[in-house]
């Protein structure tokens, strides 16, 4: 049998996925989506973690779609290939805990699109971002046309994608794209501790605030506030939210239990 593409891993309350095919750059096969996926799916049902780091083995995150496996394919068979992306991006992005991708290399094509689908960026001094399709004759397929345009705007995902140049990892940073930087061995340790950091909060309102805030971009702002109200509303009749004030009043921190 071959090694699993991704190791999953416990750190305490953190998750962390890491992409383990460093000789090809990690680059994504279906078998490392199929895997995605999966991880995705049990993720959803273990209550107790509270946060995912995702990263790379190696000297990549991931340098995109598998290029020799997708060179095979018929048209339809690369539609496929996209929507299974799709599926497992999007499974990664609808997880009620936040997600961090930690960018220790390249995170180019797919690789960026897989750091998109995460809440927020850490990288490493030494990561690249790029959408380099367009020099294979192809777009993005795992969802950069419109999640990169969502995180830096649409000019810059317009320079990225129609150059397919890469940028560094300071460029990253000034537009959006990556929301700090460390360096190499520092950057495993500082994603997982802002896992830690989340997963200490009432996860209840975590999970609310995350979804509010990817609802409320698709939606109009009169649409978003009122969603904001209904959950305000909603996390207000729990546990946690009666324990984090107590807890507050009384100068302790809180214990929550997600009810
Ligand atoms: N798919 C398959 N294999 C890949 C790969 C990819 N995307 N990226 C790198 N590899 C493999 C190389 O073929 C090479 O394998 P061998 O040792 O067996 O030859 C190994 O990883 C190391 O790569 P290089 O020798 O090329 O390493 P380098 O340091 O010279 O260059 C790089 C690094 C600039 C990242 C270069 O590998 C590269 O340009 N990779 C392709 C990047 C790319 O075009 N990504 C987009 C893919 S398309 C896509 O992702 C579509 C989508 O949106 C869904």
């Amino acid at each position: 049998m071959s090694d699993p593409p991704i190791r999953c891993e416990r750190r305490g309350a953190v998750a962390v996925w890491t992409l383990d095919r460093p000789k090809a750059l990690n680059a994504l096969d279906r078998a490392t989506l199929e895997a995605l996926l999966a991880a995705a799916s049990d993720l959803a049902h273990a209550p107790d973690v509270g946060a995912l780091v995702v990263t790379g083995a190696g000297r990549a995150f991931a340098a995109g779609a598998d290029i020799a496996e997708m060179s095979a394919l018929s048209p339809a068979g690369a539609e496929a290939f996209s929507r299974l992306g799709h599926q497992a991006l999007g499974a990664l992005e609808e997880l009620d805990i936040p997600t961090i991708a930690a960018v220790n290399g390249f995170a180019l094509g797919g690789g960026c699109e897989l750091a998109l689908a995460c809440d927020w960026i850490y990288a490493s001094h030494a990561a690249r971002f790029g959408q380099p399709e367009v020099h294979l004759g192809l777009v993005p397929g795992f969802g950069g046309t419109s999640r990169l345009v969502r995180r830096v705007g649409l000019v810059w995902a317009k320079e990225l994608v129609l150059s397919g140049e890469p940028v560094d990892a300071e460029t990253a940073q000034r537009i959006g794209l990556a929301n700090r930087l460390f360096d190499p061995e520092a950057l495993l340790p500082a994603a997982i501790a802002v896992g830690e950091t989340v997963a200490a909060r009432g996860p209840l309102a975590v999970a609310a605030a995350k979804r509010l805030m990817q609802q409320g971009q698709d939606a109009d702002v009169r649409t978003a506030h009122a969603l904001e109200q209904q959950a305000f509303g909603l996390v207000f009749a729990s546990d946690d939210r009666a324990e984090g004030m107590a807890a507050f009043l009384e100068k302790r921190d809180p214990a929550f239990e997600g009810r």
